[in-house]
């Protein structure tokens, strides 16, 4: 009976929707032998896209994209809603894993010279697809509302406002006006959740009907290169031999996109939501605000570069990035493709990737930002107060003087460990201190105190003149004990 029902509904939708006709055979279409567990990130990317749209859904139903709400609701679903805090990790994580494996994709497909003849389409609109991802994770950065994005949407709208002519506007058209406000949260809202995913969408529904037609790339043979005039008929010819998507070569993506999966919902549970940090305050300086890890390069190629670069690298370095990769299918659409014979294209992975990991380190660790709590939390090394300077005699003990501890004193109280290290603890804006005596005379030493400079603050109005004389006492103690002082040794002998 129930057989019989199940039977006749789907002879009626079968009827009206023809699938054994059109989706059954492009389940069924033959892809090259040999495609291997390479061929699986392209598909575990969309994996987590789905993801996204799920929990992104879900998230949306709760979130309030107003300035005096947005962080709010953040809290009320990490705290309060039930499993509001897993579906922010997850939708956080998924999208670090979805970039993390578009990343990954791209650099097979580069690799495998599979942008070339006749997928160069193929690879275009792929790279369309990184742009939206990128938008999409930059815009979901904003959403967090906390210091991080307030901060990133500045760095965004510079990066607007330095387009040629018409850069005012297109400040405007981002923010809502011109300056970040209500408008600006309602803009990225509906840039995320509607305008780009709509885009990408489209953009995936035609990479993916490009990936049926041309279908997938067989894999590489070093010397087999590519050649417009035969290649189809050659490639029609090893179909014969293929084996049909579904299910043979489907399982790998399954089983792949499975695990990918488990891993991000693991690693959300574990390591639960990003954020949001702290409210958005522009007056606070206490901040030390960081992108998401994929912009960190960014960010760190901006804070390392002389000021004049700026406009380079916020305007012409994105543009040039993305031409680079539209162009590559035309520059070499035909030849080699197996990397073995494409030592051009292994060396720019291969830079790309080492300077992309040590810009993202710098990023993480931003040696040019303050350590704003290394006046409180780091002491002075106790080698500095007090110290044996021969081994042999440990009875010759020396010891700071009273009006030299009342320099330390000072050192940690100002906040200059937030700037400045001793033996390589506390910031790293200034230089390391640890020695400074070899290098500054008494009169030096007061000179950058007193009128600071170079990227210090000037300290002449914030200190009494005794404490100055306390600083530079303690400061002219800091060599090695068996080194004299800079020059005028004398006035600083401890
Ligand atoms: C905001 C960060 C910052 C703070 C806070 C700061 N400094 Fe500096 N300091 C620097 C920078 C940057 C330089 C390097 C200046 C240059 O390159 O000319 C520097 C240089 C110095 C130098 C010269 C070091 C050398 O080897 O040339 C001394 C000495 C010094 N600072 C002492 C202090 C003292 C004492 C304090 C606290 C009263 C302090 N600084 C607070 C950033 C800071």
């Amino acid at each position: 009976m129930m057989r019989r029902w199940l039977w006749s509904t789907g002879a009626w939708l079968e009827h009206r929707l023809g699938l054994k006709d059109s989706v059954w055979p492009m389940m069924r279409h033959p892809v090259p032998r040999g495609a291997n567990w390479w061929y699986v990130f392209g598909s575990a990317t969309m994996t987590l896209l789905i993801i996204q749209i799920v929990t992104g859904i879900c998230l949306a139903l709760v979130y309030v994209p107003s300035p005096d709400q947005a962080f709010e609701s953040l809290e009320y679903l990490n705290y309060h809603q039930y499993m509001g805090w897993f579906l922010r990790a997850l939708h956080y994580w998924a999208a670090t894993g979805m970039v993390c494996m578009l990343f990954v994709h791209l650099t097979q497909v580069f690799l495998f010279g599979a942008f070339k003849y006749p997928r160069e389409l193929t690879w275009i609109v792929g790279v369309g697809l990184l742009a939206c991802t990128l938008f999409m994770g930059f815009s979901g950065q904003v959403l967090r509302w906390d210091q991080d994005a307030y901060w990133g949407v500045g760095v965004g709208a510079s990066m607007a406002g330095r387009v040629p002519i018409i850069g005012p506007q297109v400040v405007e058209l981002l923010l809502g006006g011109t300056q970040i406000g209500a408008p600006t949260l309602s803009r990225f809202f509906a840039l995320h959740v509607f305008v780009v995913p709509g885009l990408l969408i489209s953009l995936l529904v035609l990479h993916l009907y490009l990936v049926l037609r041309k279908g997938i790339s067989e894999p590489p043979v070093p010397g087999k290169p590519v050649d417009p005039k035969t290649y189809e008929a050659e490639y029609e010819e090893k179909l014969k031999g293929g084996e049909p998507f579904f299910p043979d070569s489907m399982w790998r993506d399954a089983i792949f996109s499975f695990l990918t999966i488990l891993v991000a919902v693991g690693v959300a549970a574990y390591l639960g939501p990003y954020g949001p940090r702290s409210v958005p305050d522009p007056t606070l300086i206490q901040a030390n605000p960081r992108p998401d890890w994929y912009f960190l390069w960014l960010f760190a190629l901006l804070a390392l570069s002389p000021p004049e670069a700026e406009t380079f690298i916020m305007l012409v370095l994105p543009v040039l990035l993305f031409g680079i990769l539209i162009v590559i299918p035309f520059v070499s659409n035909t030849g080699e493709r197996s990397w073995r014979r494409r030592p051009i294209a292994v060396l720019s992975v291969i830079s790309v990737f080492v300077t992309f990991v040590v810009l993202t380190y710098l990023g993480f660790t931003s040696p040019w930002s303050p350590e704003m709590e290394a006046w409180s939390a780091t002491t002075v090394p106790e080698n500095m107060i007090q110290w044996t300077p021969d081994l042999k005699k440990p009875e010759d003990k020396h010891t700071l003087s009273p009006v030299q501890l009342q320099g330390a004193v000072v050192l940690q109280n100002k906040n200059c460990r937030n700037c400045h290290a001793l033996d390589g603890k506390g910031g790293h804006r200034g230089p390391d201190l640890t020695d400074v005596a070899t290098r500054l005379t008494r009169d030096e030493l007061i000179r950058q105190v007193i009128q600071g400079g170079g990227n210090m603050p000037a300290y002449g109005k914030q200190l009494k003149p005794a404490e100055v004389d306390a600083l530079v006492d303690f400061l002219g103690t800091l060599r090695p004990k068996d080194q004299p002082g800079a020059r005028s040794s004398a006035s600083l002998s401890p």
